[in-house]
């Protein structure tokens, strides 16, 4: 069995097998340096003269053969010491070596910051470039990050509960993508924006306090913070107020922090509590970065947005949810539900994070005459409530807890803790600006009769 890299400062004297993929090779006369990474790091190793055979074998290697090699590890002289290595103590001196897969020249320099190369090309080739330090950091935060919710919410008593991906509209603004039925011709499943309803039954349910790292799919157009799907830490608690939710959140923002980024700071603790209008009138948008140093790439300033208003206006004079249509009204503004609704606060709340909306949430309705209510006022009729939301509404007619929880972004969290410019730098397989895979080739045409099993027909 192989050593990892990462562990072979332990290795001193002894002979050990290690394997990886050869990240550069310096011919120095008659010896030859690889430097052999793995998933945790690079370790050097020598072939010298005296096994011309091996050495031979070595002066073969190019830049990302996949190699398995024996020998022995020994203490670098102390000039040679490399501080900016994990092994950078050690070198192993070959004893053996063996090619496991030759490599092609790759298509971009994978030994260094991918960041200038076409962006189109890294995507195609994203097995190469997730090869890359900065990428393969990237992902490694990433699996921390996450690693670190789940046990902090599972010791706070949360239980992770996974959710269909096939199922029905849930309003949450998007576009939504479209799955048609084999078995049900005409019929369609919906990918879902969010988990939002399920998550508020699981609380009629009696779960009390749920999670998931939920993948979500949102049909809109991309920004450099927006991705047709993403993760959501998505957690929901029953018997909880707004300021429940928020202690709880902050709390957790401020251990993740502490735990996975010791390096950063957080500028200001508790968190700043803006209401909404106050946001947009002090700095003009209801996502400010309060930052004191914008060139600080550890500074991190969240803030809290509360008090948003519970629905806005549509062009057409229409009403929609500012949120979305769970949100609880404000209980002191409920009488102006009926006279002037645009002027009802809802429990509502956003995380904001250096200039972006990291979180939302808000304590939810739970009593079917309200929440019934709420629907209406935003133009459905009894047959679109009936048939898009019967469900919730007939739930919430069996003793519904009150309850409340909101749902961080996974990937707008990761990138800005990885101070990268964009999340698609942050997601191990994304989507390009236009919505595609290049690596896989998605979207795709399908074969017609694929097409017919699922009663589609196109006109392309
Ligand atoms: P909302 O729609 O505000 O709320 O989403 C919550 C958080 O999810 C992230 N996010 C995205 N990340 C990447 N790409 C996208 N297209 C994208 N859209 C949203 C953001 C955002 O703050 N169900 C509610 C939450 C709740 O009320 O509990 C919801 O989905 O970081």
């Amino acid at each position: 069995m192989k050593k990892y890299i990462g562990e072979i400062s332990k290795s001193v004297g002894e002979s050990v097998e290690v394997a990886g993929w050869v990240h550069a090779r310096r011919d120095m006369g008659k010896i030859v340096f690889i430097d052999l990474r793995d998933s945790t790091g690079l370790l050097q190793v020598v072939f010298i003269p005296s096994n011309q055979e091996l050495l031979a074998q070595a002066m073969n290697l190019r830049p990302e053969f996949c190699v398995r090699i024996r020998g022995t590890v020994n203490e670098r002289p102390e000039k040679m010491r490399n501080p900016n290595l994990i092994t950078g103590s050690v070198e192993m001196l070959a004893e053996s070596l063996e090619i496991l897969n030759e490599a092609k020249t790759p298509p971009f320099e994978i030994d260094k910051d991918t960041t200038p190369v076409n962006e189109e090309l890294r995507l195609k080739y994203r097995y190469l470039d997730l090869r890359s330090e900065r990428m393969a950091q990237n992902i490694r935060l990433r699996d921390r990050v996450v690693g670190f919710f789940r046990d902090w919410l599972r010791n706070e008593g949360f239980i992770e509960i996974e959710t269909p991906m096939l199922t029905k509209g849930t309003p949450e603004g998007a576009r939504e993508f479209v799955v048609p039925s084999r078995i049900h011709s005409g019929n369609f499943y919906v990918l879902p924006q969010s988990p939002q309803q399920f998550k508020q039954l699981l609380m009629v349910a009696g779960v009390e306090r749920y999670f998931q790292l939920a993948r979500c799919f949102r049909d809109e157009d991309q920004r450099g913070d927006r991705q047709p799907e993403f993760t959501q830490l998505d957690l929901e608690m029953s018997f909880v107020e707004q300021e429940d939710v928020l202690e709880l959140n902050e709390r957790m923002m401020i251990e993740l922090i502490k735990k996975v980024c010791p390096d950063k700071r957080i500028a200001v603790t508790p968190f700043p509590r803006i209401p909404y209008f106050e946001s947009l009138e002090k700095y003009g948008t209801d996502k400010p970065d309060l930052r004191q140093d914008k060139n600080d790439p550890n500074e991190l300033s969240f803030c809290w947005i509360v008090d948003f208003p519970l629905f806005e206006k549509n062009d057409d004079g229409s009403i929609q949810a500012a949120h979305h249509p769970f949100c609880m009204p404000n209980p002191e503004d409920l009488h102006l539900l009926d006279t002037e609704p645009l002027k009802v606060r809802g429990w509502t709340y956003d995380l904001v994070l250096n200039g972006y909306e990291l979180s939302s949430g808000s304590i939810r309705i739970h009593k079917p005459g309200l929440q019934q209510k709420v629907f209406e006022l935003l133009g459905l009729d009894e047959e679109t409530i009936k048939v898009r939301f019967g469900h919730l509404l007939e739930a919430f007619e069996y003793g519904a807890p009150p309850h409340g929880g909101m749902a961080p972004g996974i990937d707008r969290l990761v990138m800005l803790l990885a101070n990268e410019p964009n999340i698609r730098e942050i997601i191990p397989f994304p989507k390009t600006g236009d919505a595609r895979d290049p690596m896989m080739g998605a979207p795709s045409t399908l074969p017609l009769s694929q097409l017919k099993d699922v009663h589609i027909s196109t006109d392309v």
